[in-house]
């Protein structure tokens, strides 16, 4: 078992008032899973990725990185895993303007355990002719579509070798046929032992599920504290 989360809830203190944006969510993530979230705007979504990867915390409740919980102190270094076990995309592609492409995936290699420069080449290249942007490796950003950029993200996501992608509405910017080839690439990534948990408002994505979670009314739902 990769992750197990148990009653995660999260709430916010704002401006006198209570937000609960995430109210006693359980859940697993196993190898090869692909969990589909789903829910209205504001329904918590992008909190519980934030929790399950140990950005956010939970107000109560625990989430277990193989067995290992990571809030409780001392028992997990979170930037490691973070950076070592987990990747991430989001619906925006967050590059660096002034790096070339190879350069944007080799920040993968910037923090943690540390990579022979040969080797992050070797890597960051077979990643980029896996994403089909081979022959872009010296581009840099702004000359890229938004399909491109997506690519580049997606393989410094991979870079690491992580166990878990998280995705946040990952083709929220895209045309059809990018979406669907940033989808099929996921799912390929499942075949490989490695487990995708997705945000989408696309029904077109939902068949690539194994496993769904639907958060359901918009937190919005605000409630006074009295006192
Ligand atoms: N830092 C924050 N401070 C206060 N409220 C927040 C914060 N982050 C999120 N919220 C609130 O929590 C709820 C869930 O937000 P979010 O997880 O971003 O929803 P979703 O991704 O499903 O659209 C929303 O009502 C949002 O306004
Ligand atoms: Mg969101």
């Amino acid at each position: 078992m990769f992750l197990k989360a148990t009653d995660i809830s999260r709430s916010y203190a704002l401006g006198g008032r209570q937000v609960h944006a995430l109210e006693k969510v359980s859940l697993e993530v196993a190898e090869s899973d692909f969990l589909i979230v789903t829910g209205p705007s504001g329904s918590g979504k992008s909190t519980l990725l934030n929790i399950l990867s140990g950005f956010d915390h939970p107000t109560t409740g625990d989430v277990e990185y193989k067995g290992n919980s990571l809030f409780i102190p001392g028992k997990l270094d979170v930037a490691r895993v973070r950076n070592s076990s987990f990747g991430f995309i989001y619906q925006t592609p967050h590059l660096i303007a002034d790096k070339t492409v190879l350069e944007n995936v080799a920040l993968a290699f910037h923090y943690g355990e540390w990579v022979e420069r040969k080797e992050v080449e070797r890597r960051c290249s077979q990643l980029l002719d896996y994403v089909g942007l081979g022959n872009l490796i010296d581009r840099h950003p702004a000359t890229l579509s938004g399909g491109e950029m997506q690519r580049v993200v997606f393989a410094r996501a991979l870079a690491r070798e992580p166990d878990i992608i998280f995705a946040d509405e990952p083709t929220g910017s895209l045309d059809e046929n990018n979406s669907k080839n940033i989808l099929g690439m996921l799912k390929q990534q499942t075949r490989q032992g490695r487990a995708v948990v997705m945000v989408t408002h696309e029904a077109d994505a939902i068949s690539y599920g194994t496993s769904y979670l639907s958060l359901q009314k918009a937190r919005a739902g605000v409630s006074e504290v009295s006192g």
